[in-house]
């Protein structure tokens, strides 16, 4: 599923609002009518991919220590929710495998390989295709690595690669890979750059979309899509019409 018009993605789910990667926060998003999330992964202990940002679980769960030191019961038994306000007691970490199927034919899933561990991206790569969503999912990272190993296990896949700022020889890396998208932070995004990496036929994604004012100027630039912790605005922005003349 890929809707067509402006991605306006929810980071981490509506995560100014909700705990960021859980369910509560994804399902809050598509309420307010997101059609596109983003999320990120890592590895537990015991092979299984999770949907959380941090290589530790302290800051968003009940629980300590790294990620990859926990094996999948062990995540799925943390609370998630609390930190964020105690009426979110009992959100879980999800599976990637859980969020696909449970999203399944409603929302775009932008996939963050976050973790560094090796086989993530071939790990995520079987998953999508198992659970029959290759149309509707965009893999991301900031690791280079993992989109070169996506596209040489499932080049069927679109990428983004998420960068700081974008440079000539990242242009000449992406488009040698031949990666979807390029994702700029959102403050270096102007209408020269889009034009730019429109006339390279590169999808134009911005991140790190602190304020209001950076969404506007991001719409306002042409680019393709944002990741948002408020998607709310960012649709209701889009549905006043900014875009047309
Ligand atoms: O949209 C990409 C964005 O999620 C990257 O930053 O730290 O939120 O993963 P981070
Ligand atoms: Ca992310």
């Amino acid at each position: 599923m890929t809707p067509p018009g402006f991605m306006a993605i929810a980071h981490r789910g509506a995560s100014s609002y909700a705990p960021e990667n859980t369910f509560a926060a994804f399902d809050l998003a598509i309420a307010m009518g997101a059609r596109h999330i983003e999320l990120d992964v890592h590895f537990s202990s015991d092979g299984h991919l999770v949907v959380i940002h941090d290589d530790a679980v302290n800051r968003t769960t009940d629980g300590a220590g790294p990620v990859t030191g926990h094996s999948l019961a062990a995540l799925t038994a943390l609370d998630a929710g609390a930190w964020f306000d105690p009426r979110f007691k009992g959100e879980r970490i999800p599976t990637l495998g859980a969020v696909l199927e449970r999203y399944k034919g409603r929302a775009h899933v932008h996939v963050e390989i976050k973790g560094h561990s090796a086989g993530l991206a071939q790990k995520t790569a079987d998953l999508v295709r198992a659970r029959g969503v290759a149309g509707q999912v965009t893999i991301t990272s900031f690791q280079i690595a993992k989109l070169e190993e996506t596209r040489a296990y499932a080049p069927e896949l679109p990428t983004g690669w998420l960068v700081g700022q974008v440079s000539d020889a990242s242009i000449a890396q992406a488009r040698a890979m031949g990666l979807t998208q390029l994702c700029p932070r959102a403050d270096t995004v102007t209408p020269a750059l889009v034009s730019r990496l429109h006339a390279e036929r590169f999808v134009v994604r911005a991140w790190g979309v602190a304020t209001e004012d950076l969404m506007r100027q991001v719409v306002t630039a042409g680019a393709d899509g944002m990741t948002v912790n408020f998607p709310d605005k960012l649709l209701a922005y889009l549905a006043a019409g900014p875009l047309r003349p």
